[in-house]
């Protein structure tokens, strides 16, 4: 027997218990008459102590263990006169009276420690040593029982778990494919899925009226904290369903993790389009923990010989609430400096601070303190209040000032740690006119349909009405991170073509790629429509974390390599003959 108890189980109610437990050295102290050592495993740490006086030779054994040695120890629980009561078995110690060593160990290459002086490349090619580390390990606990929660809600709603292949024909979400050669099938290839999406299409089509699949999906896209070339979604589709249905089935799922995971009562969701968001925050994604709407001024500073704003398509603000004294020359400058940087490319930053008795601003000499004085007033600011203004091209001015308020919002500490805020993004534009292909993309996925009221729109207009269709898709925004996407699918063979046709593909490559999904729509396909929540995504916004690295037990780098076991890597010459390929060297000498 290895263990009677875990390392973090022994409390005072087992003092005087004969016990024996196993773990790793998380560190020793020697004080000449006694030896302590903390011993570590899943569940907590646990305080040895070898005494000198009891047991010399044992004692000596204890001053020669290493860092993470694993080790076996057999004693008895007794009460310390030193209580730890930040741990859970500070108040207990083992008087140890047997130690066997079950493994040596190398000193590792950092600190096994909640704080540690390891990198981030470091970290991942020890990544068996970096999950010893609570942070980590808490993280990969949480995400496994997010993972059974989720199951538990989703059958309690009638959901099936139903597996798809990860062999397919490409599927397009709008990034690349990761692709594997078939060596039956010479010149051929699977692609990895981006998402189920056409199988869980399908298994409507097939009857299954509610399927969801915690799966695996793989995007070969550039990469951020928050995007990993393979990530997790909670794939979900639901047969004779409105667009009400969905959502009210994944708030209550939303609702029901936050309060079992984290004892949080949700209120109801609120709902924005995507036009309103885009107006108000210049992005899809608003993280609404803190106010300061976009305010639009146009109207008021054009006609008034400042250029910049009159050859301007939008003159736009935000408002930082009494932060005209506490922003000098110098932290305006370096504002507009971080504004300015080729990531967000403002040309300039003009600043209003409404202070008493005078409207003091950078651009004053265009205008009189009356009309610096209404343009307060539209942004309902108070003395002590500063402006900050940005003009340009409108969709672009957005964006940048989406940036700054974020900026803003984190230095003056308006968002709060523990608040979470869902919302609900709707009536997002169905097509995106693409200036450089000249073509149209799918704003969601070519699958999704167009709202009701568009349909005739979508069917007969010319190419300016495009451009206005709206789709029936959604997605779920928490503290500004894009939780989860869906919409109501395309049911319908004609409108698919339709679809199919607007985004550039003629009725043979149409037919070529999404054939089996076309002819699935001619025997009955029943109205239908799903989302896919990010699984990573959500594990790391519900702790209050923007990268999803670490609620993935092996992530990959930023250069998309898994440090540890070193992939991609080349393969075996002979390799690239069962598969019909050419190796770089052959391609060179070619
Ligand atoms: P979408 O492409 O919006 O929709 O993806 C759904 C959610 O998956 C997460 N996500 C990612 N997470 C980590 N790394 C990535 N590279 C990554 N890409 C996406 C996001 C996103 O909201 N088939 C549709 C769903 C549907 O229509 O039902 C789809 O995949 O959180």
């Amino acid at each position: 027997m290895y263990r009677s108890h875990n390392c973090g189980e022994l409390r005072i109610e087992h003092k005087g218990q004969s016990v024996a437990i196993s773990g790793w050295l998380n560190a020793s102290r020697d004080f000449g008459g006694m030896t302590f050592i903390d011993l570590r495993d899943r569940y907590g740490i646990t305080q040895v102590v070898f005494n000198m006086d009891d047991d010399a030779k044992l004692c000596e054994r204890a001053r020669k263990l290493g860092r993470e040695f694993v080790l076996k120890i057999e004693g008895k629980v007794r009460e310390r006169s030193n209580k730890n009561l930040n741990r859970a078995t500070g108040e207990i110690e083992i008087e140890a009276s047997k130690l066997e060593v079950l493994n040596t160990s190398k000193v590792p290459p950092f600190t096994i420690e909640d704080e540690t002086d390891g990198g981030d490349d470091l970290r991942m090619k020890f990544r068996y040593l970096d999950i010893r580390r609570n942070s980590v390990k808490d993280s990969l606990i949480f995400r496994g029982k997010l993972a059974i929660e989720t199951r538990k809600y989703l059958d309690s709603q009638e959901f099936i778990e139903v597996e798809t292949p990860v062999l397919i024909k490409s599927t397009p979400e709008g990034a690349r494919d990761f692709v594997v050669p078939s060596r039956m099938n010479p010149g051929q290839f699977y692609a990895l899925p981006q998402s189920p999406q056409t199988f869980k299409q399908l298994l409507m089509v097939a009857g299954m009226d509610r399927y969801f699949q915690i799966v695996k999906c793989f995007r070969d896209e550039d990469l951020r904290a928050d995007r990993q070339p393979e990530f997790t979604q909670i794939d979900c589709e639901m047969a004779f369903v409105t667009r009400e249905d969905v959502l009210n089935t994944f708030e209550g799922l939303t609702k029901s993790l936050f309060k079992t995971m984290k004892g949080i009562e949700l209120e109801d969701f609120p709902r924005m389009t995507y036009d309103e968001a885009m107006v108000k925050y210049g992005s899809d994604k608003p993280d609404v923990r803190f106010d300061m709407e976009f305010v639009e001024l146009d109207d008021l500073v054009k006609g008034h010989g400042f250029g910049v704003f009159d050859n301007a398509e939008l003159v736009v603000g935000i408002c930082a609430k009494g932060c005209a004294e506490a922003f000098s020359n110098k932290k305006i400058k370096e504002l507009t400096a971080w504004m300015q940087r080729p990531q967000i490319g403002a040309k300039g930053l003009v600043n209003v601070k409404c202070l008493s008795g005078e409207i003091k601003s950078s651009v004053g000499k265009f205008y009189t303190q009356e009309q610096l004085s209404e343009w307060c007033h539209r942004f309902e600011a108070e003395e002590g209040d500063m402006l900050l203004i940005l003009s340009g091209e409108a969709e672009r001015t957005r964006k940048q000032l989406n940036e700054l308020r974020l900026k803003m919002g984190h230095d003056l500490g308006l968002i709060g740690e523990d608040d979470f805020k869902p919302l609900w993004i709707v009536d997002f534009p169905l097509l995106e006119w693409d200036e450089t292909s000249e073509r149209f993309h799918a704003m969601h996925h070519p699958f999704t349909s167009p709202k009701k009221e568009d349909v005739e729109r979508m069917l007969n207009g010319d190419h300016a009405t495009m451009k206005s269709l709206r789709a029936n898709a959604y997605d779920l925004v928490i503290n500004g991170a894009e939780i989860g996407g869906g919409s109501i699918r395309i049911h319908d063979r004609a409108l698919q073509s339709k679809n199919f046709e607007l985004l550039g593909f003629s009725e043979q490559e149409a037919e070529d790629q999404f054939g089996f999904l076309l002819g699935a729509f001619e025997y009955g396909a029943p109205p239908h429509g799903g989302i896919a929540f990010g699984f990573d995504r959500l594990c790391a916004v519900m702790n209050g974390q923007s990268s999803i690295r670490d609620f993935i037990a092996f992530p990959k780098n930023n250069q998309g390599r898994d440090m540890m076991i070193d992939a991609p890597a080349p393969i075996h010459e002979e390799q690239y003959e069962e598969l019909y390929l050419q190796s770089t060297a052959i391609v060179e000498e070619v």
